[in-house]
């Protein structure tokens, strides 16, 4: 009877190697080692055995099932293998020219603060991240501009639940905390953010919006300070030779206050629509650090000074690229975006 099991395993492995398809070992399968198939119903015949002969009959049907199992494994693997080989679908022609990968690009705010932050960043100013939501104090009152301070009424301000807590209306308050957190100077930081306002939305306002903040704080800076950086910032983003200068203004938190200009990139200074005929565009609003401000920093005015500046990138994207409805910039409409694959 052991005997017998001996040809059983040669006719069911010859049977194996017939299988010339996944179908056809599925069958194989059924009728062997399956649940009801011939190798696995030899168990029952112990009876048909003597006593003696049954445990190594018994181990002989296992080892037979277990190398069976092993042969099926592999010959599936080879027809799975050899299927997917023949499929003419995924088939790999060389010579097919490549697809075009879809390329992403970035945004035009961005593209802008990158810009600017490099080139802040190659004259050894470190980018700063400051929160947006703070203390009513830190936007306002840090920034010498108390509760009944004619200033607070230019910004229409997003308040949380919580009174003393807003969304930033500028990113001016961000100055506090890079002075408080870095002491003694030098402070050469710049901090890029979005700005919150709760405005009527137009085309010349939005509700938010991105600020770059500026600020250095030194033993001994001056105006002349000021105005080199910011000279040479304007010349690195807008190119050699394009003008620039700075009108007297106003600003709680310095003193004395500057606007600075450029000549329009329009009319080059000649007076058009775009620089409402004064040949001189806006870009951003500078100043020496008032002292108070730089007291709320944790710097005593009596020994250290500094200046700051803050500018709107999507101001300037628009004014650079003739951009005439700040709402393009959070619409997301891609006929809009597409166009700007890098700044300038
Ligand atoms: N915070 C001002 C604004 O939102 C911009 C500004 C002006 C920032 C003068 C400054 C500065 O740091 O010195 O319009």
């Amino acid at each position: 009877m052991i005997d017998q099991l001996d040809d059983i395993e040669a006719r069911v492995s010859a049977a194996l190697d017939q299988a010339v398809d996944l179908e056809q070992l599925e069958e194989w399968r059924r009728a062997t080692i399956g649940r009801k198939g011939e190798v696995q119903l030899l168990t029952r015949r112990m009876g048909e055995i003597g006593p003696a002969d049954r445990p190594a009959f018994g181990k002989r049907i296992n080892e037979i099932k277990a190398s069976l199992q092993v042969a099926f494994e592999a010959r599936q693997e080879a027809l799975k293998r050899s299927a997917h080989d023949n499929d003419d679908d995924d088939r790999l022609d060389v010579t097919l020219p490549g697809r075009r990968p879809t390329l992403g690009g970035l945004h035009p705010s961005t593209l802008v603060m990158r810009r600017i932050e490099r080139i802040f960043g190659d004259m050894g100013f470190q980018t700063y991240r400051s929160p947006d939501v703070v203390t009513d104090q830190l936007n306002f009152g840090d920034l010498n501009m108390p509760p009944d301070h004619p200033a607070r009424d230019m910004q229409d301000t997003f308040y949380t639940t919580d009174p003393s807590v807003v969304l930033r209306t500028h990113t001016s308050g961000g100055q506090i905390l890079a002075m408080q957190e870095q002491y003694p100077a030098p402070v050469r930081v710049i901090l890029p953010g979005m700005c919150y306002r709760n405005e009527q939305i137009t085309s010349r306002s939005e509700i938010q919006f991105h600020q770059i903040e500026g600020l250095a704080v030194g033993p001994a800076i001056t105006f002349a300070d000021l105005k080199g950086t910011l000279t040479e910032f304007a010349r690195r983003l807008f190119g050699e030779g394009r003008g620039a200068r700075f009108r007297a203004s106003y600003f709680p938190f310095t003193e004395p206050s500057a606007e600075m200009d450029i000549a329009c990139f329009l009319c080059d200074g000649e007076g058009c629509q775009l620089c409402k005929e004064t040949g001189w565009l806006e870009i951003l609003g500078c100043g020496m650090v008032h002292p108070t401000v730089l007291w709320n920093g944790g710097y005593d005015p009596e020994e250290w000074s500094g200046f700051a500046f803050g500018m709107g990138p999507e101001r300037i994207a628009m004014l650079r690229h003739g951009i005439r409805d700040i709402r393009y910039f959070w619409s997301n409409d891609l006929r809009f975006l597409r166009q700007f694959q890098r700044f300038v």
